[in-house]
């Protein structure tokens, strides 16, 4: 029997755990995913980061052949995806955004239960669903139904189920949303000794911070298509971004605004009345330069605060609207 990591047959060899090519998948007459790719490399963790309704959800439905789409082409190591190829499913595991466990079952049953799915023996998966409840610290719960837990606790419930069978492919669907900052840090520490224990990782999330923290690659995605893949410092430099300063002050006018605006190293000065906004390109000399021009045009600074790039102002730039709309 096949219980995951320890599987050793060639398609192992192939680089590419995931490679999606021109997925097209209407709602109706609703684009959802327009020519979607993806490559996903064995052993990295892959985050797929966009705004809720950019189509995240969809792609990997349509990546675990739960949804048809029109056209396109999912491989999952080396091996077409359909819905019965029940050797390769085996292998995946999936914690999807909404909570699915069963309310009559306990925390210990809702795991066995879903690890049935892919191990039929029981004594074969009573290790399994020991180590995953551990792994999620859900020992003290082991006989709660889901109907007593919190919302974080529910959510390591989730995670428990979809990865008690020891997937080599992992698809983790927002799983932070609506949980408290202690949870999701244990969370994201899980995830990633998943990944170091050998499993590739594909990853959801509208938080810039939460992806950039975990994921080895980023694909920034905005109405089902992908705009730009690589590490966080490849992104950045991709718009070439720089820092973003901010200058408290009351009395700055707009010939100080035309400028900075004017300065070669600034993408963008906004000004609302008591905070300048300035958006650098790469550069050594950003701070020293506009200081500089605020001092000439005698501009009063208060509080002054310099941020390094996020992946926020990356898509801003590629799309022209912030993340977190
Ligand atoms: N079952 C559905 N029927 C109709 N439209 C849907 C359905 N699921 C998602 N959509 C729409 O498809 C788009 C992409 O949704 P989704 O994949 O859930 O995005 P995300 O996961 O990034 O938030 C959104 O505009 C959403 O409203
Ligand atoms: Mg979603």
């Amino acid at each position: 029997m096949e219980t995951g990591r320890s599987s050793n047959s060639a398609d192992d060899k192939a680089p590419q755990a995931v490679r999606v090519s021109a997925l097209v998948k209407h709602y109706g007459s609703m684009l959802a995913l327009d020519h979607f790719d993806l490559d996903v490399r064995r052993g990295e963790i892959l985050g797929l980061l966009g705004p809720n309704g950019s189509g995240k959800t969809t792609a990997i439905n349509c990546m675990l052949a739960l949804l048809t789409f029109e056209s396109g082409d999912v491989r999952i190591f080396d091996r077409p995806m359909t819905p019965v190829a029940y050797g390769l499913k085996r292998r995946i595991g999936v914690v999807p955004q909404e909570v699915a466990v069963f309310n009559e079952l306990t925390v210990r049953e809702n795991i066995d239960y879903f690890c049935s799915l892919y191990v039929p023996k029981r004594s074969d998966r009573t290790p399994m669903v020991n180590d995953a409840m551990a792994f999620v610290d859900l020992n003290d719960y082991a006989q709660y139904r889901p109907g007593k837990l919190s919302g974080g606790l529910l959510r390591r419930l989730n995670i428990a189920c979809g990865i008690a069978h020891r997937p080599d492919l992992l698809f983790f669907d927002e799983p932070t949303v609506a949980v408290d900052p202690q949870s999701r840090n244990a969370i994201l520490e899980g995830i990633e000794r998943l990944n170091r224990e050998g499993a590739t990782v594909i990853y959801t999330s509208h938080y810039m911070e939460e992806v950039e923290q975990i994921c080895d690659r980023i694909m920034i995605m905005d109405h089902g298509r992908q705009l730009a893949l690589g590490t966080a410092d490849e992104l950045k430099h991709l718009i070439n971004a720089g820092e973003t300063i901010t200058v408290e002050t009351l009395d700055c006018d707009d010939q100080t605004i035309a400028a900075v605006t004017a300065m070669p190293t600034v993408i963008r000065a906004t000004y609302d009345g008591t905070s300048l906004e300035i958006r650098c390109r790469q550069g050594q000399r950003n701070l020293m330069d506009v200081l500089d021009v605020l001092t000439r045009h005698h501009v009063h600074i208060g509080h002054l605060t310099s941020r390094p790039p996020t992946l926020n102002d990356v898509f801003l730039e590629l799309t022209g609207k912030a993340l977190r709309d």
